[in-house]
């Protein structure tokens, strides 16, 4: 099999929490990132899911190398990232690029479109020439559905869809390998949100690109991965391929947030059974023994509470070949089919 272009191994990013003025004391840490694992090939997309606070966006700045991890390796075509330094890291980084969530805050409003989408050139000034810059810009624009004609437009000048194309035009000026997209469309009305998936499933053909797709939204994450991690407080708790997550769910949390996804058939809708979590999700300075998702699981026995929850295929399904048969970070995983009438729109 060929290697992946990116494993994530036991990733943890703990904040410090601190006491004092004068003299700092650590009296705890929040657990943002608790022991993350997962591989991305080329040229696939791996969806990350789960509720606000659960880790996504810190995941997501510790691959593009905005935070540090606390621990854990960020390999990088079998190279850990993590341990790079100078030139090295340079160049590693030109090929895991970022777009963000919000495309209203994340563009300077000051700086014309062609400044901020020629921005990563000053970084990386090798990728494009000083004379070529302006036609790489306009080459951008173009490549995304903008007029190539907007380069001297301000942000303001444009609509939140076509400021996230800026945003996706700047994450491809260096002709990245791997995007690293943070509910990129999170912040866009409904009607505009498939047409940035749509692009930017055209833009992963185009140019040969693997995505990590982050999202809370479930059905947005289906429509354009091959793969799915569900996140808990810090940890993925179950992973398998898109209909093993969606038709085939095993863990508790992953039944929940699939029963809250909205069905578009009255029918099918009246017959699902919604699955209502109780109790609000743990702090991360204080994450409960054995199962992390143990306080709010209607499933939770007296071994959730003394033993870690290893994500594996479960012992049930071990001898099983069926789409049941992938990772799920449960003692009792069993399969529940909360998706009646299959894939949700
Ligand atoms: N710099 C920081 N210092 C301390 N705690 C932080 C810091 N950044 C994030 N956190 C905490 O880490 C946890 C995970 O945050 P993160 O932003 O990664 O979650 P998220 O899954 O992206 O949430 P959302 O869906 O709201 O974007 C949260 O509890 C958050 O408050
Ligand atoms: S290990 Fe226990 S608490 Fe955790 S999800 Fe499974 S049944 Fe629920
Ligand atoms: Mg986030």
């Amino acid at each position: 099999m060929a290697e992946p272009i990116l494993e994530v191994r036991g990733l943890v990013k703990h904040y410090p929490l601190t006491r004092g003025v004068l003299f700092k004391k650590q009296v705890g840490a929040v657990k943002a990132v608790d022991g993350v694992d997962f591989t991305l090939d080329r040229g696939e997309t791996l969806g990350i899911v789960g509720e606000s606070g659960c880790g996504k966006s810190t995941v997501a700045k510790m691959l593009v190398g905005l935070e540090r991890p606390t621990s854990g390796a960020i390999r990088y075509k079998g190279e850990d990232v993590t341990r790079l330094s100078g030139r090295a890291l340079r160049a590693v980084r030109r090929n895991i690029q970022m777009v963000f969530q919000d495309p209203y805050t994340s563009l300077n409003p000051r700086m014309t479109v062609g400044d901020i989408i020629g921005e990563p050139f000053d970084i990386h000034p090798e990728a494009a020439p000083k004379g070529d810059r302006r036609r790489k810009v306009r080459e951008l624009l173009d490549v995304v559905g903008l007029n190539p004609e907007y380069v001297n437009r301000y942000p303001h000048q444009f609509s939140g869809g076509q400021r996230q194309r800026i945003g996706i035009a700047r994450g491809l000026a260096l002709r990245p390998e791997i995007i690293v997209a943070d509910e990129p469309v999170s912040a866009l009305d409904v009607s505009v949100q498939a047409q940035v998936v749509n692009l930017m499933e055209r833009l992963q053909n185009e140019f040969d690109l693997s995505y990590v797709f982050i999202a809370h939204d479930l059905s947005i994450v289906r429509h354009i991965s091959d793969r799915v991690g569900v996140m808990y407080l810090g940890r993925i708790v179950e992973t398998g391929r898109d209909a093993e997550i969606y038709d085939h769910p095993t863990h508790p949390y992953t039944q929940a947030l699939l029963s809250a996804v909205p069905v578009p058939d009255p029918e099918a809708r009246e017959h699902r059974e919604r699955i209502i979590l109780h109790g609000d999700v743990p702090s991360p300075t204080n994450i409960p023994s054995g199962c992390r998702f143990r306080t709010r699981c209607w499933k939770a026995r007296e071994r959730c509470a003394l033993e870690v929850p290893a994500l594996a295929v479960p012992e049930a399904f071990r001898r099983a070949t069926g789409p049941a048969a992938h990772p799920s970070a449960c003692h009792f995983a069993e399969e529940k089919h909360v998706v009646p009438s299959g894939r949700p729109e």
